[in-house]
């Protein structure tokens, strides 16, 4: 139900952008309404992201899984999330592998590196501080790892591990309890969206997700995938 509406409302914003599109080309440059229909295309933009997200979140739209690699993909999305990133934080890559191959929708899993690395520059804000993007494959037991999600199919033991570390350490007990919860957000121009969506795809790649946070020390998102049958 909540994924029809979401396709059905995306398919309406795309005729809104092609009319929007038509109106702001058809206007003479300098025409006085210009400012005002490229503010409403960038709303535009904008809700379709929701909408996108929401698709995401729901596990709908595209789902389409290939072997990828997952150091290359962190590669890219860290190469991209660079550029807009402000210069106080600096982003560090830590992987003992050039590859480690990994099962997923490569284009999901830009989204949801990027939706944590957003995140965690929001946390460290104005101040210095790290991001470190790590990768590797470890031995993981649903026990220890405290998981806000374990997919009931994913076994204990080799695994493919990424994390999202970042040194702000500014993540407090409540928002924790409710930060995976769709519209939770404690910032002013927030959705409340990165999370549940990152929580959605990492169900749809039958994976886990656990947080640690203590004040003092950095604040870790580890997401567990499984390793595709091949390389076990
Ligand atoms: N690395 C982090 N450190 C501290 N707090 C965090 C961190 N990541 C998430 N949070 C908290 O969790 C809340 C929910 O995050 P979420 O990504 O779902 O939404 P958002 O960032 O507020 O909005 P958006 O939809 O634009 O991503 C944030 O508002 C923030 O309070
Ligand atoms: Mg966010």
């Amino acid at each position: 139900m909540a994924g029809s509406f979401a396709h059905n409302f995306n398919n309406l914003l795309q005729a809104i952008t092609g009319y929007h599109d038509l109106a702001l080309g058809s206007l003479p440059p300098g025409a006085e309404a210009r400012g005002l229909i490229v503010q409403a295309g960038n709303s535009c933009q904008r809700a379709a992201d929701i909408c996108m997200k929401l698709l995401s979140y729901l596990g709908k739209g595209n789902q389409d899984r290939k072997s990828c690699n997952l150091t290359g993909l962190v590669q890219n999305t860290s190469s991209r999330f660079k550029e807009s990133c402000p210069e106080n934080v600096t982003v560090i890559q830590n992987s003992d592998q050039e590859s480690i191959l990994i099962t997923a929708n490569a284009e999901r899993m830009e989204q949801l590196l990027m939706n944590l690395l957003q995140n965690a520059a929001e946390a460290i804000g104005d101040a210095r501080g790290n991001i470190i993007i790590a990768t590797r494959i470890d031995h993981c037991v649903q026990e220890e790892f405290k998981p806000v999600f374990w997919d009931e199919n994913l076994a204990d033991g080799q695994s493919v591990v990424l994390e999202v570390i970042d040194t702000a350490s500014s993540l407090d007990d409540t928002t924790q309890e409710k930060m995976f919860d769709q519209f939770y957000t404690t910032h002013f121009e927030g959705r409340g969206l990165g999370l549940p969506v990152v929580l959605g795809i990492v169900r749809a790649h039958n994976g886990a997700i656990s947080v640690e946070a203590e004040k003092g020390k950095p604040t870790t998102f580890k997401i567990i995938l499984p390793l595709p049958a091949n390389t076990l």
